[in-house]
């Protein structure tokens, strides 16, 4: 069969969220299931490194976003799943494509203008952070690359780059397509703004039912009183619930919105028992695998090992088209 491939990362910087699951990860577990698809997925753990988390912390956050993604479908035995620094080989790729980098290119991303406008003394690891993530990339010549909209801009200059150096060295990488499902393209947080791991706005799938309930009750409403009827297109609160509600929950959410004496404190509570209704089979699977770390320590062995098949004579491949030796296995 002639196979393609599909890659994508997540950094283990906090606890994976809705935003993650219905912008990204849900979108893995659908590639997995066509058959003509080599899949891989990585906790990008090196990338983790530029916000210097506590050691323990983040080898904590390292395995419970790996067993998080094979809680929520992502199977080892179809996909290759596995931590990043496993794969030593990404680094030494980031390092070879350093010198085709403008400095230039890597000022003018958005991720790290947004960085500059609040930390005055960023680290070099977020000024070339885009030159790891190709790395990540090309190491395994994906043909798609399923991520979030906000990831745009780096699968941008991951293609920049494959080109330049396809041109320099000849044909060594597949130049990658973003996959970006638009239509849940940004989910936003509990304040309103895209939900992320950096800011105190998520939604967490694994956490306890208080910490869950705790953090959807804090969604941002406005201060339409309880007897009006209130807009739903515009309500943080339907805007995550249409993501996970049937056809005819929708419908209902959508009446009760419009027909007024229905409070915002109603809307959160149908919200958060569609979570836990939504995620059961996934919570129990964590707390399996929280149960069993012999398994876990073997399936972090099985992707290493499956994912270093590739990237061993990726590297190889790569050293020779640029005049360097090749290593041994
Ligand atoms: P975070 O912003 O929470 O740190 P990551 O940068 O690790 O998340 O993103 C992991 C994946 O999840 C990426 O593909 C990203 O585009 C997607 N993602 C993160 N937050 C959201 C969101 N709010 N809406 C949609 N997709 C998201
Ligand atoms: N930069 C991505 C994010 O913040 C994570 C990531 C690292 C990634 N390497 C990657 C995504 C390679 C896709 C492919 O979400």
């Amino acid at each position: 069969m002639n196979y393609k491939r599909s890659l994508s990362g997540i950094k283990p910087t906090g606890n994976i969220h809705l935003g993650n699951y219905l912008g990204a990860v849900q979108g893995f577990v659908n590639l997995q299931a066509q058959k003509e698809i080599k899949n891989f997925y990585f906790i990008a753990d090196y990338h983790a490194l530029n916000s210097t988390p506590d050691p323990k912390n983040l080898r904590r956050l390292t395995l419970d976003m790996f067993k998080s993604l094979i809680a929520l479908g992502l199977d080892p035995d179809i996909s290759t799943i596995f931590i990043q620094s496993d794969v030593p080989e990404h680094t030494e790729l980031c390092w070879l494509l350093t010198g085709l980098t403008p400095v230039g290119l890597m000022e003018r991303s958005h991720a790290y203008k947004d960085i500059i406008s609040h930390e005055k003394n960023p680290n070099m690891g977020l000024l070339s952070y885009p030159i790891l993530q190709a790395a990540d990339i090309l190491m395994y010549d994906p043909h798609f690359v399923p991520v979030g909209a906000d990831q745009k801009q780096h699968i941008e200059i991951t293609r920049d780059l494959a080109e330049k150096f396809n041109r320099i060295y000849g044909d060594t990488f597949v130049v990658p397509e973003p996959m970006i499902q638009e239509s849940v393209a940004i989910i936003p947080g509990t304040d309103g703004t895209k939900m992320s791991k950096s800011k105190n706005n998520i939604i967490e799938i694994f956490g306890s039912e208080k910490e869950i309930k705790k953090q959807v009750m804090s969604i941002t409403t406005d201060s339409t009183p309880l007897e009006e009827p209130k807009e739903f297109e515009t309500c943080a609160i339907y805007n995550i619930y249409k993501f996970l509600a049937t056809p005819s929950e929708l419908q209902e959410m959508q009446d009760n919105y419009k027909n007024g004496n229905y409070g915002y404190g109603h809307a959160k509570i149908r919200l958060y028992e569609k979570i836990l209704e939504y995620f059961a089979d996934a919570r129990r699977t964590l707390q399996d695998l929280d149960n069993n770390e012999d398994e876990v320590s073997a399936l972090i062995k099985k992707g290493a090992h499956k994912a270093r098949e590739y990237a061993h004579p990726k590297i190889n491949q790569v050293r020779k088209a640029m005049g360097l030796g090749e290593l041994n296995a």
